[in-house]
């Protein structure tokens, strides 16, 4: 390998293969009503939360904070909430998996309650206030605390080999740091090398995760080259492999990236199969030339990074992966919105009616990428991704607005993380420096901050778009992204008011950098449920490898796909009948091979045809009177004769027609062909003045 050129992949072990998956089942009761009454808008109701009667758990009755009790002064409130890891212990028998969640106020992205839930076998079986629990189950006090779905994180990179080295958090650490933070499922990327078939790829992914996972976890499939095959192959993973979803590059030239036709034609097979087509985009062309300007202005530090690739590339691929997707008629999903640019573009599209979701990241929402300049190697490197982290301080906070207002509907992280000595491949040349950044422990605490506790966002939008649009996207709401009878019980008992100081010294993840340093976040996850196992308990960590599975995402979301049948049919193009041109049509001119689009040409011989859509030159019926069809070409070649002959030409340099002179005077138009219709007697010459096409003297 070149020393100028990437690696992107660190060898890989062989894939194992796996058995089909068969865990297609919905949650039996996903659907049923509730056992809580549900009426009128309790959202905006400031009550006092009545005490549980139920008959389990302790009587004692504490104080909720009245609703209009001034705000602590934050000193008073910051207690350092710090998470730390302790051994686990098994779960066995049936009352280690009934848990009774006591005086808490639930959180639905679209209302909030005060109600009590009961846990069985890692699904919510109860919601209400006058519960009946059966004996032993598991008591956890919830007042004054926020009861919310488990976040679902949607995109995630664990143990990416990529650009010579790989990811630092596995699917152990990442899950286990997710779980800590209250993220109680992943969604990562199968993302192989160019050429590596799908179902192989996606075996491998799963022989990874499923031995490591602490948390449940689904997959996205990246789809970077194009051939029949990976048609057949987004086929098999939709219907039988559980995989609702495929990314798309325009970034990383000559590596993942799709050219635009090959775009178009996973767009529209994404449709077909009701899948949601992502994209990672970032104009590759641009990026590759900007890249070696920056080389050659002798900028080699991080900050050429996001240097090569302002926001005006990242927002021309938006807008393009928008147009191309509105003309597959094929719901899109943007991974990664980094820039306000690429918000907007994404808004404006939506309001002109696209069916395009964007996907703001914790690193976008968080920080910004003025630390690309620090003059630290190491922590500038360390905020180094695609697309970058902006320079403009005022991104963070612009992309929150539209995260509140629908503008942005769901977030993930795109964690793929890389310790100082990996970062360090591109100490000399930026170009080398392995992208990616942490966020999965953090992302819950970071919206939080950032959105509720600046006031942009309440509780509701906060569960909408850290689990609840997440599981309507990728289709596997109401059994992720709610608390409701038959959700699975992924739970957040959220405390609010309880600060933690993000630092990569007390994180669970395995890298050892974080760009949220230092950051201040009210809200921390006091209990965090997975599938009904308390995994952190009043700041301590218990997880246990292995046990998280892989949640099937079925295709055809309603969330997705609910606009899109209608469109098809109101789309429909329809022709217009009319008489048929029995007109003088010009003939086709017999030029330069250069100067003819592909569908002028024969596939096989590369020859300019006289007919646009066919390889016949005489495919026409003939006309009403029966003559022949004048927008039939008259000429009959032999392509290896023709080919010669626009050597000849322009090696002869065509002087007799240079001098004006006559069509069939130049000896090499002779050798031309003979013309179809040469035996016919009635046949005129044609003498012209001018060669088709124009004088040698011009564009020939
Ligand atoms: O910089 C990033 N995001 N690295 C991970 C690979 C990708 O582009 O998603
Ligand atoms: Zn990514």
């Amino acid at each position: 390998m070149a020393d100028d050129e990437y690696d992107f992949f660190a060898p890989q072990p062989k894939p194992v293969p796996r058995q089909k998956n068969t865990m297609f089942d919905v949650v039996p009761d996903a659907f049923s009503p509730k056992t809580i009454e549900f009426t009128g808008d309790h959202r905006r109701v400031k009550r006092v939360p009545e005490q549980s009667a139920s008959t389990a758990g302790s009587d004692d009755k504490k104080e909720e904070t009245p609703a209009s009790e001034e705000p602590k002064p934050v000193e008073e409130t910051i207690k350092q909430y710090v998470v730390t890891e302790v051994e686990a212990e098994k779960w066995e028998g049936s009352a280690q998996s009934r848990l009774f969640i006591k005086g808490g106020k639930i959180v639905n992205d679209d209302q909030s309650i005060h109600a009590d839930i009961y846990i069985e076998d890692g699904v919510i079986k109860q919601i209400g206030t006058n519960l009946v629990i059966p004996g032993g189950a598991r008591t956890i006090e919830a007042q004054g605390k926020l009861i919310i779905p488990g976040g679902i994180d949607t995109h995630t990179h664990m143990q990416l080999p990529f650009m010579g080295t790989q990811a630092a958090d596995d699917f152990y650490s990442g899950t286990k740091a997710a779980l800590a933070g209250g993220t109680t499922m992943i969604i990562d990327f199968v993302l192989d090398q160019k050429g590596v078939p799908l179902l192989e790829a996606y075996d491998k992914w799963r022989n990874w995760a499923d031995n490591k996972v602490c948390c449940d976890y689904g997959l996205h499939v990246a789809v970077t080259y194009w051939n029949d095959n990976v048609a057949k192959e987004m086929e098999v993973l939709t219907k039988e492999r559980g995989i609702n979803s495929f990314k798309m590059f325009l970034a990383y030239k000559d590596v993942f990236m799709l050219d635009d036709s090959e775009l178009y034609a996973s767009f529209k097979r994404c449709k077909e199969l009701g899948a949601l087509a992502m994209v990672h985009a970032e104009n590759g062309h641009l990026i590759a030339e900007k890249s070696l300007e920056m080389i050659e202005a002798g900028i080699s530090g991080p900050e050429a990074h996001e240097m090569c690739r302002p926001e005006e590339v990242e927002g021309e691929a938006v807008n393009r992966a928008i147009a191309v997707a509105n003309q597959a008629n094929c719901p899109l999903y943007i991974v990664k919105v980094m820039s306000k640019t690429s918000a907007q573009n994404i808004a404006d599209a939506k309001r002109k009616g696209c069916v395009v979701f964007g996907e703001p990241i914790a690193a976008s929402l968080g920080t910004d990428g003025t630390h690309q300049w620090n003059k630290c190697w190491r922590h500038a490197a360390g905020h180094v991704m695609g697309p970058p982290l902006r320079p403009d301080p005022t991104t963070p906070a612009y992309l929150m607005d539209l995260l509140a207002n629908g503008d942005l509907q769901v977030t993930g992280t795109d964690n793929c993380t890389f310790n100082a000595d990996q970062k360090a491949l591109g100490k000399d040349d930026f170009r080398k420096i392995p992208n990616g950044v942490n966020g999965v422990e953090d992302r819950m605490s970071v919206i939080w901050e950032k959105g509720v506790n600046s006031g942009k966002m309440d509780p509701c939008r906060f569960v909408a778009v850290t689990s609840t649009n997440a599981a309507k996207l990728f289709n596997i709401y109401p059994q992720k992204g709610r608390i409701a009878v038959g959700s699975d019980a992924d739970i957040v008992i959220w405390d609010p008011k309880q600060t933690r100081t993000i630092s990569a010294k007390t994180h669970h993840q395995a890298v050892d950098f974080n760009i949220f340093e230092g950051m201040v976040c009210h809200g921390v996850p006091l209990y965090v449920i997975s599938n009904g196992h308390v995994v952190v308990d009043e700041g301590q960590l218990r997880v246990t490898q292995g046990q998280g599975r892989f949640i099937p995402t079925p295709c055809n979301a309603e969330a997705v796909y609910g606009r899109i049948e209608a469109r098809e049919v109101a789309r429909k193009p329809a022709k217009v009948e009319r008489e048929v041109y029995e007109g003088p049509v010009t003939q086709v001119k017999m030029n330069s091979v250069e100067m003819t689009p592909p569908q002028h040409r024969n596939k096989t011989t590369n020859v300019v045809m006289g007919d646009d859509t066919s390889d016949q030159f005489h495919n026409r019926p003939p006309t009403r009177s029966g003559g022949r069809n004048q927008q039939d070409s008259s000429f009959s070649f032999s392509a290896d004769k023709i080919l010669r002959k626009i050597l000849l030409r322009c090696e002869g340099g065509c002087a007799d027609l240079d001098s004006g002179g006559e069509y069939e005077s130049c000896g090499n138009y002779e050798l031309y062909g003979s013309q179809v219709d040469d035996a016919v007697p009635t046949r005129h010459k044609i003498k012209v003045s001018n060669p088709p096409g124009g004088k040698a003297s011009g564009l020939w």
